[in-house]
């Protein structure tokens, strides 16, 4: 797929055409194919537009009943922060008051979409210059965000972020660009100095804007983790998928903290306090190879003392 057809998927008659299709089915695949080619819509966009009907049907056990409303790549699919995830995430930005947040590496936009909704601005960018322009059309709806083909590494911080209630979200590629692995899944990198935008950018990031939020491998190394954050581990229905870490206003409590999301019902969250960072655990070394696990990948129900 190209930024034409993205952009053609994202036209009224692309969207209406996406919204007048049948559920997937594997088996009905080539007759739709034929009828759109019959109706004289080019090959290239039948096949964009077959894609993104197989895609959507994954995305539904993602964003539930918006997978509809949204464009994805396989890759973006895959990498984007869940809808009860990335409201979570969103909220944090609304709660601390930011008015625009600077969406360093944003995916298909499954996040910039949830702080918009919240009536966060976000400017978005990637890398991917198919990947920006789906989630540029995925943020159409907020026509203050935007999401633009681009290097997290140009973003130049504000002279006083505060003031002008600028914040920043990472959420760095733990994907191998291209590169699958045995089962056809797309590879995974777990060691922190191997994200993109690396670690490194991440910090620096975080010292020019306090309001900064990241979110990194669930197997974060827990002497890693910046002194004076609040990083959060995230579970939903029994699996570990993330550890974020807050910056200044953005963490509600400095420390380390639990959140459990389960299908429908409401968040746990466990605010136990957990070993220094700076002290490694006698447990052993973590994937990343820098020693010492943490409570990191959390067994929901011994992180979690209470709701
Ligand atoms: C994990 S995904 C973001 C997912 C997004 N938060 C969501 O929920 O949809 C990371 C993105 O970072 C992009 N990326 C990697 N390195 C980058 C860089 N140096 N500058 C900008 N984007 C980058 C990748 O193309 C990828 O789309």
């Amino acid at each position: 797929m190209d930024v034409g057809t993205v952009r053609a998927l994202g036209s009224p008659d692309g969207k209406a055409l996406l919204r007048s299709l049948p559920p997937y089915d594997e088996a009905a695949v080539f007759g739709l194919r034929d009828r759109l080619r019959r109706e004289g819509h080019p090959a290239d966009f039948v096949a964009a537009v077959l894609t993104q009907q197989r895609l959507r049907s994954r995305a539904v056990a993602k964003f539930g009943e918006f997978a509809g409303d949204l464009l994805y790549t396989p890759d973006g699919l895959e990498q984007a922060s869940r809808l009860e995830v990335a409201a979570t995430h969103a909220g944090r930005f609304y709660n601390a008051s930011l008015a625009t947040v600077h969406d360093l590496g944003c995916g298909i936009g499954s996040d910039a979409v949830a702080m918009s909704a919240l009536g966060v601005t976000v400017q978005g960018v990637d890398i991917d210059p198919v990947t920006a322009a789906i989630a540029d059309t995925n943020l159409r709806p907020w026509p203050d965000s935007r999401a633009r083909e681009g290097y997290a590494e140009e973003f130049e911080a504000p002279r006083d972020p505060l003031r002008s209630r600028v914040g920043v979200w990472l959420d760095p590629a733990r994907r191998v660009p291209g590169k699958t692995g045995r089962h056809g899944r797309i590879k995974r990198v777990f060691r922190l100095d191997e994200i993109r935008p690396s670690w490194d950018f991440v910090l620096q990031v975080a010292t020019a804007v306090p309001a900064t939020g990241a979110k990194l491998s669930p197997s974060m190394p827990q002497d890693a983790i910046p002194l004076g954050t609040e990083a959060q581990w995230t579970s939903y229905a029994g699996e570990v998928l993330e550890c974020a870490v807050w910056w200044g206003p953005l963490a509600q409590q400095p420390g380390r903290s639990a959140r459990i999301l389960s299908p429908g019902r409401s968040p746990w969250r466990s605010t136990r306090r957990w070993p220094s960072p700076t002290r490694p655990s006698p447990r052993g070394r973590t994937r990343s190879g820098r020693g010492s696990t943490s409570p990191t990948a959390p067994s929901p129900r011994r992180a979690c003392s209470g709701p």
